[in-house]
């Protein structure tokens, strides 16, 4: 009978490793030779049905098993080459080498890892860039980030179109290579008073002369950019031509909303689940203010403080937002600080309605036990209690990384128990109303 033990390294220090170690026969005969219990685990094998397995348990496709195997032949290691074994829904790299043992046995031997977080990662951030490029390419405004010395770093197709240069030849160029040293001076005060004071430059209006002797009025709105720790490490602005307009307020309102839109997409698209609940909650409070018969303007207001609402999540490390399991008191309160700092990004702007105080309130309760202010019933503005009734609805009734959606029974109930304690009644009854207009099912992604 064919001997095919195979051996699990049980030293402590082989068990706890993170990664998985193995070392394989090719030749004379294909199998495993040994391997540690993290090995068994990402490949989704036990030590008996490893039994028998050749290296193609690593592998979820041909292709991907030649190529591996190309790499190898040709002599060094192969580094962290990702792959999906057969078993598992997981990503692997797995390095390895060829080696011959002293009685000439031909033996691959090497490690594993478990990517699929960095991979899950990686796709996200690709996503992001993807939708925002697409996003900023398709704006009839002039898009630019600069950094702390206001040299560009990116720039949209809209700005890089007015320069006449290429893509490649914008970056590190400042105004100072596109306006006359006035215009340009000025506009590097402007990019500084933002760094320096934090504070957006909102709706500025400039006559600008371009080098082609072409003059325009523009109007300018510049915000600073921070990294994830809060630190200023540029700005961004956005410039609309409108030198064929006329209405400057209607102008200079649009574009607020532009500049708001940019910032909600290009940084909430870091977190899709956030991202698809901001435009869920928007729509839910857009079906209760019509009920509420609120005007054209109000109706603007509240879409945009529902599609913003959550948008100071941006300064949360992704795994505490999507973390299955609970969190630490520090972490919750991490969380919480997310309408503080969506309020702090918006107060500067002048809209028409409420908007920073809406995102500000929206998990205020009417008892008191809300946060970050704990305001009561009349200190709680409308706009907020719908956006709190919306918010709560869409919350339980999806799906999300750290647990499954309750569904709308869980949520009908919640509103019941919560009304006039914790939720504004009249809103209460509108959503549960709508609810039971469409059949008690979601009626937002109609
Ligand atoms: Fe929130
Ligand atoms: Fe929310």
């Amino acid at each position: 009978m064919k001997k095919n033990n195979n051996f699990l390294l049980t030293s402590v220090a082989a068990n706890n490793l993170q990664i998985g170690l193995f070392r394989y026969s090719i030749k004379p005969e294909k199998k495993f030779l040994s391997f540690n219990k993290t090995f068994l685990d990402l490949t989704g094998h036990s030590q008996i049905t490893l039994l028998g397995k050749d290296f193609d348990i690593l592998f979820s496709s041909q292709s991907d098993k030649n190529i591996f195997f190309k790499l190898l032949n040709r002599g060094g290691p192969v580094r962290l080459f990702h792959t999906k074994p057969k078993n598992k829904n997981n990503w692997l790299a797995i390095s390895a080498a060829i080696i011959y043992s002293e009685n000439n046995q031909k033996i691959i031997e090497g490690v594993i890892q478990d990517i699929s977080h960095q991979k899950k990662m990686h796709d996200h951030i690709f996503i992001e860039k993807h939708f925002l490029e697409n996003l900023l390419d398709n704006l009839p405004d002039a898009v630019y980030f600069k950094d702390i010395e206001s040299r560009i770093i990116k720039a949209n197709r809209f700005y890089i179109q007015g320069t006449g240069l290429s893509k490649e030849e914008i970056m590190g160029k400042t105004d100072f290579d596109f306006f006359s040293i006035e215009q340009a001076q000025e506009m590097f005060n402007d990019d500084q008073q933002v760094i320096n004071e934090g504070k957006p430059l909102v709706g500025k209006i400039e006559r600008t002369v371009l080098s082609n002797g072409q003059k325009n009025q523009v109007i300018t709105t510049k915000i600073p950019m921070r990294d994830k720790q809060g630190k200023i490490i540029g700005t961004m602005g956005i410039t609309r031509d409108m030198t064929a307009h006329a209405n400057l307020e209607e102008e200079k309102f649009s574009m607020m909303i532009n500049t708001l839109e940019v910032l909600g997409k290009a940084l909430e698209l870091r977190d899709p689940y956030t991202f698809n609940h901001t435009r869920f909650v928007s729509k839910i409070a857009q079906n209760i203010a019509s009920e509420l018969k609120w005007d054209a303007h109000k109706l603007l207001g509240i879409k945009l403080a529902g599609e913003l609402h959550d948008l100071g999540k941006i300064a949360i490390p992704i795994d505490i937002l999507n973390r299955p399991g609970k969190l630490s008191d520090l972490e919750y309160n991490l969380i919480k600080e997310h309408s503080q700092s969506c309020y702090e990004l918006m107060k500067d702007f002048a809209f028409p309605f409420p908007l920073a105080q809406a995102v500000y309130q929206h998990h205020e309760r009417i008892d008191g036990t809300g946060y970050p202010q704990g305001l009561k019933k009349k200190e709680i503005i409308t706009e907020a209690k719908v956006l709190a009734v919306s918010d709560v609805l869409e919350a339980m009734t999806s799906h999300r990384p750290y647990r499954e959606a309750l569904g709308i029974g869980v949520a009908k109930e919640e509103l019941k128990k919560g009304k006039g304690s914790k939720y504004d009644s009249e809103i209460v009854d509108i959503a549960i109303k709508l609810i039971e207009k469409n059949n008690n099912k979601i009626f937002w992604k109609n």
